[in-house]
């Protein structure tokens, strides 16, 4: 499978307090680690046991490499990822003791990704499944859609973070993944059933996850909704990018989107009971103990 997508390095300072305008805070500790939801999702599908590759563009800096490898190391195939000019993708967040941040983000690197090269076009046109977020340009989105829709690859679109859509993008989408908050934006309802049937007139597929209860599945045979898993919570960062690298690569050997969704849930349930996004993310091993 394929995952267009970014890649950020997350920055994090452990603060007293959110500074106000003007405001000068001391840090009270500090974590460099790799993230993006591209490549979150990457790491999450090639621990989940399918075989990825990630299309990204990173920067000529230590971050880019620091990427890279967290990326190889979880078996992400980075071969096609890009080199721009210029920094990587990059995350400022402040954490205060309560957990509440506060976070700027300089997609850097990842904002070149405005359209995919030949060789790019040909991985997504390859692969049985393609995944795609939005923390990157909309337009290469586009096309990796239009491409897995002409060579029949399934194309899940993650739609976070929230934002305006396209109609012809979502009509190329065979599975639309979003949490509550996205699709209330998306629909502009409330209501996760009724936000999913509203977006069904365009994607395939709907599943709407709902942190600890679960996932909200919306197709032509119905709604379903998968029960969440009691977990113990220490740190909820990932969990949806864990869900959909999850969910997309489990539809890569098996159409069933039931049972996608039966794995997706009890990966994200594991990774909110560790810290951090990519080393929270759990194996397939980890995943089928906690399936029994
Ligand atoms: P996001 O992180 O994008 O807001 P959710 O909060 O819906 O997405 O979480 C995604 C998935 O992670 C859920 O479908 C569920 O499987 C799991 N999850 C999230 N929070 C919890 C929780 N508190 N307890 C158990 N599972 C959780
Ligand atoms: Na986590």
């Amino acid at each position: 499978m394929v995952v267009v997508g970014s890649a950020n390095v997350d920055l994090f300072a452990a603060v007293p307090a959110i500074p106000a305008p003007g405001e000068t805070v001391l840090a009270r500790g500090r974590e460099v680690r790799a993230g993006g939801k591209g490549l979150n999702q990457a790491v999450a599908a090639a621990r989940a046991g399918a075989a990825t590759t990630f299309v990204a563009v990173v920067g000529r800096d230590e971050g880019a490499e620091m990427l890279l490898a967290e990326a190889a190391a979880a078996g992400v195939d980075t071969g096609l990822v890009r080199r721009a000019d210029g920094p990587t993708g990059t995350a400022w967040i402040m954490v205060r003791p309560d957990g509440e941040n506060a976070i700027v983000v300089d997609g850097a690197a990842n904002a070149t990704l405005t359209s995919l090269t030949l060789t790019e076009r040909t991985a997504v046109s390859e692969a049985a499944v393609v995944v795609a977020q939005l923390e990157t340009p909309l337009s290469a989105v586009r096309e990796a859609a239009e491409a897995a829709q002409a060579s029949g690859a399934r194309f899940l679109l993650n739609a976070a973070p929230a934002s305006e859509l396209p109609e012809e993008l979502l009509r190329c989408v065979d599975v639309l993944v979003v949490n509550e908050h996205e699709a209330r934006h998306l629909s502009g309802e409330a209501d996760p059933s009724s936000a999913a049937r509203t977006l069904l007139r365009l994607a395939g597929a709907v599943v709407v996850t709902l942190g600890a209860e679960g996932a909200l599945l919306l197709d032509a045979d119905g709604e379903r909704r998968v029960p969440g898993l009691t977990a113990r919570v220490v740190d909820t960062t990932g969990a949806g990018d864990t869900f959909t690298g999850v969910l997309a690569a489990t539809l890569a050997t098996d159409p069933d989107l039931d049972a996608a969704a039966r794995r997706a849930v009890v990966a994200g349930a594991l990774a909110v009971e560790t810290a951090g996004a990519v080393p929270s993310i759990p194996t397939s091993d980890a995943i089928a103990a906690r399936l029994r």
